[in-house]
């Protein structure tokens, strides 16, 4: 494609060239030569482009990591192409993602008397995710965790019941409504510029008494996804609840469904609430050809959570 490029400018530069100097001839050859090297290459790239989830493949691969790069890191982290994939043991967690043992919550204190409020889906989940699973998950992974809320009602809960982990991704620098939107403002305190959000999530762990069972890991959605990639850490449920704009969910789902075990669940936020989740989470289910199931809130009709489970191949 590249290649292609170039001979294009060329190709224009020629005809520029010829404009000046050449006589009608070598004008008529070199836009005959320019149109054929644009028809061929709009050819490569409709091929490469038959629908977005292709397109999505092409952009935004799994490894994405220069190849000499992924190599020392795997070897210094003892990953080998014949390592299995695993649930990670706690101590593996706290060594790979926190260079150490000490546990991130230590010499935190809760913030008791600022209890969040339960999140709205916690029974129905439960059941259908056991359910599916045939038993709780063992590694759960939120991606957009906020103050915590869903975590410390659902995620952390269901895990734990399995003595599993839960690991939180989240930027904690909130998304463009948080930035901006007055309304947030209070839970994004910013400190010398920076929002202070993750603060409010670690302490609502601590204060659930979850904190060993939940973890952080403070990045780009897109960023975790390539760690984990490189992890190989087996991964029975995630669930996606980031920014919910159009094309970002579409991308999460394509770099997150890779990383789930056959047989695992990917689940989401919002379904009712943005449209932009529903096109995008339609959309991936029809390139890959998977049902998506909708749940109901444990209190009223709403319909805002949406499940695909993974098939086993
Ligand atoms: C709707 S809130 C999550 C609510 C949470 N799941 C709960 O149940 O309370 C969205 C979160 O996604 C985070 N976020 C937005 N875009 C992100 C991205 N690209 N990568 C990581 N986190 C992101 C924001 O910082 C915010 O905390």
């Amino acid at each position: 494609m590249l290649m292609l490029s170039a001979l294009l400018t060329l190709m224009t530069l020629m005809l520029g060239l010829a404009a000046v100097s050449g006589g009608p001839e070598q004008i008529k050859a070199a836009q005959d030569a320019a149109v054929a090297v644009a028809a061929q290459e709009a050819q490569e790239t409709a091929v490469t482009t038959t629908t977005p989830c292709a397109l999505l493949d092409l952009l935004f691969p799994k490894d994405s990591l220069g190849e000499h790069h992924l190599v020392s890191i795997r070897q210094s982290l003892r990953i080998t192409q014949a390592t299995a994939s695993h649930y990670p043991s706690r101590d593996e967690l706290l060594r790979i993602l926190y260079h150490g043992t000490a546990s991130p919550y230590v010499g935190l204190g809760s913030v008791k008397g600022r209890r969040l409020k339960a999140a709205a889906v916690k029974k129905a989940v439960f059941d259908v995710v056991n359910r599916q699973l045939g038993h709780s998950p063992k590694f759960v992974i939120e991606v957009g965790s906020y103050k915590g809320g869903g975590v410390v009602a659902t995620w952390g809960p269901l895990a734990r019941s399995n003595d599993g982990l839960c690991l939180c991704v989240d930027t904690w620098q909130g998304d463009v409504n948080m930035r901006l939107g007055a309304a947030f403002q209070r839970d994004m305190r910013l400190e010398h510029g920076f929002p202070t959000l993750g603060m409010l999530f670690m302490r609502a762990i601590v204060d659930a008494g979850l904190q060993d069972t939940v973890y952080p890991l403070s990045m780009p959605s897109l960023t975790a996804a390539r760690l984990l990639a490189v992890l190989k850490w087996t991964i029975d449920l995630i669930f996606l609840d980031s920014a919910h704009e159009k094309g970002e969910t579409l991308i999460e789902l394509h770099m997150y469904y890779q990383l789930l075990r056959p047989g695992g669940i990917l689940m989401g936020d919002d379904w009712e609430a943005f449209p932009a989740v529903r096109h995008d989470v339609i959309l991936f289910a029809k390139c890959h050809n998977v049902t998506i199931q909708l749940l109901k809130d444990d209190h009223g009709s709403r319909v805002n959570t949406w499940l695909i489970a993974k098939p086993v191949v």
